[in-house]
């Protein structure tokens, strides 16, 4: 692609969406972030140009202000692409709120869509979850794997967000999309500049293993002994998440030069391997030589037994795989 082609990157300041700016400015493109900031901060923009030498273009707006975000496009009509990180994810809090989950993911996608076809813009990359999965019948979960019926308003922006991408292709709104199902990203990049800062108590595992082997919380809970699996922990599919920003590069890339059998499309983005909760806490234990406090408690409602990707749809499509080990995500996320 050409160096210098421009990208917007909605969420771009965000965990995920910090990770894939830099992987896409140090490919050469120049960065178009917008944010609202309502879950991360503005200096993860500097922290941006720290590690590539180049800093992003940034708007802080919010994406359900139709006029703010039709300002920023009319600015960067030239976009070869969007990549669409901009949501809330708190499961648990999608539950006891479930109309601010599906005004911000599904508000925010529907204004950002309108605005897209407004200014011709083409090419997107949404967000999405193995969470669509729910607890599979069959392991790995290929992209043929049924969609369950979502536990939580989260995961239900997540399955409603892509029919709604689906059906706004199919009615030529837009030439082409993809949804990204990520399996669990974790890690850092390796500069350490950049990283998963949650506010208030972490719902995920990994930055509750760092906050505990720091001292912010006594110990670990360990959700669930009794599952079906070797060591009775539920098994997952984490993924580095610059393995993860690299994923997005190359389904940008994938999007912009190739027309697909049809315009939307999904690919699973894992490694294809399943580790338990105790083996997290060993891969932690061993990359730190510490001891973590853990202490197994009774299962967390909603949670699945254990998933992980096929990704051999996004091997042979993508021409990517994540290649980085659990030790290296764990290490990158310690540091
Ligand atoms: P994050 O909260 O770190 O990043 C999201 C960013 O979007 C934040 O910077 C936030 O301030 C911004 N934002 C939210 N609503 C906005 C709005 N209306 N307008 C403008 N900015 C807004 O989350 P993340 O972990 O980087 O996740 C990125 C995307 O990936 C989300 O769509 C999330 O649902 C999806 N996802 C995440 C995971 C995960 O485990 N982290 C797994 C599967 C899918
Ligand atoms: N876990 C613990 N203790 C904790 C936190 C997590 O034992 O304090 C366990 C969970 O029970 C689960 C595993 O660690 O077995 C991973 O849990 P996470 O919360 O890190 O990740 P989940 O798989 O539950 O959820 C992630 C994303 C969600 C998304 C889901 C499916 O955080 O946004 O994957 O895509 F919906």
């Amino acid at each position: 692609m050409n160096t210098k082609s421009k990208v917007i990157v909605t969420g771009g300041a965000g965990y995920i969406g910090s990770h894939t700016a830099v992987a896409l400015q140090k490919a050469g493109y120049t960065v178009i972030i917008c944010d609202n900031l309502s879950n991360s901060r503005l200096e993860v923009i500097d922290r941006i140009a720290r590690i590539t030498h180049q800093k992003p273009i940034f708007y802080q707006l919010d994406i359900t202000d139709r006029e703010a975000l039709n300002e920023m496009c009319q600015s960067h009509q030239d976009a070869v692409g969007v990549i669409h990180f901009a949501a809330y994810k708190a499961v648990g809090e999608s539950v006891a709120q479930p109309l601010k989950y599906y005004h911000n993911n599904l508000g925010g996608l529907i204004s950002l869509l309108e605005t897209m076809s407004y200014h011709g813009l083409d090419n997107l990359i949404f967000s999405s979850s193995c969470t669509v999965y729910g607890e599979p019948d069959h392991l790995p979960v290929t992209e043929e794997t049924p969609v369950r019926e979502a536990f939580s308003p989260y995961g239900n922006t997540k399955q409603i967000g892509e029919e709604i991408i689906r059906d706004t292709l199919l009615a030529g709104g837009m030439k082409k999309a993809l949804s990204l199902r990520y399996f669990n990203p974790v890690g850092a990049d390796p500069s350490a500049l950049i990283g998963e800062f949650p506010l208030g108590v972490p719902n995920n595992l990994m930055p509750f293993i760092t906050q505990t082997a720091i001292g912010i919380r006594p110990k670990l809970m360990v959700f669930g002994d009794n599952y079906a699996t070797p060591d009775g922990t539920a098994i997952r599919d984490y993924i580095h998440v610059s393995d993860l920003a690299e994923a997005h590069l190359m389904a940008l890339e994938y999007v912009i030069k190739n027309q697909s059998p049809l315009p939307y499309d999904v690919f699973n983005i894992g490694t294809g391997r399943g580790y338990s909760v105790l083996e997290v806490i060993q891969a932690f234990e061993r990359v730190s030589g510490l001891l973590l406090p853990f202490e197994m408690t009774v299962r967390r409602a909603g949670d699945v037994e254990k998933v992980w990707a096929d990704t051999a749809k996004a091997e042979s499509n993508l021409h990517w795989k994540a290649s980085r080990s659990l030790d290296e995500m764990v290490a990158s996320a310690w540091k």
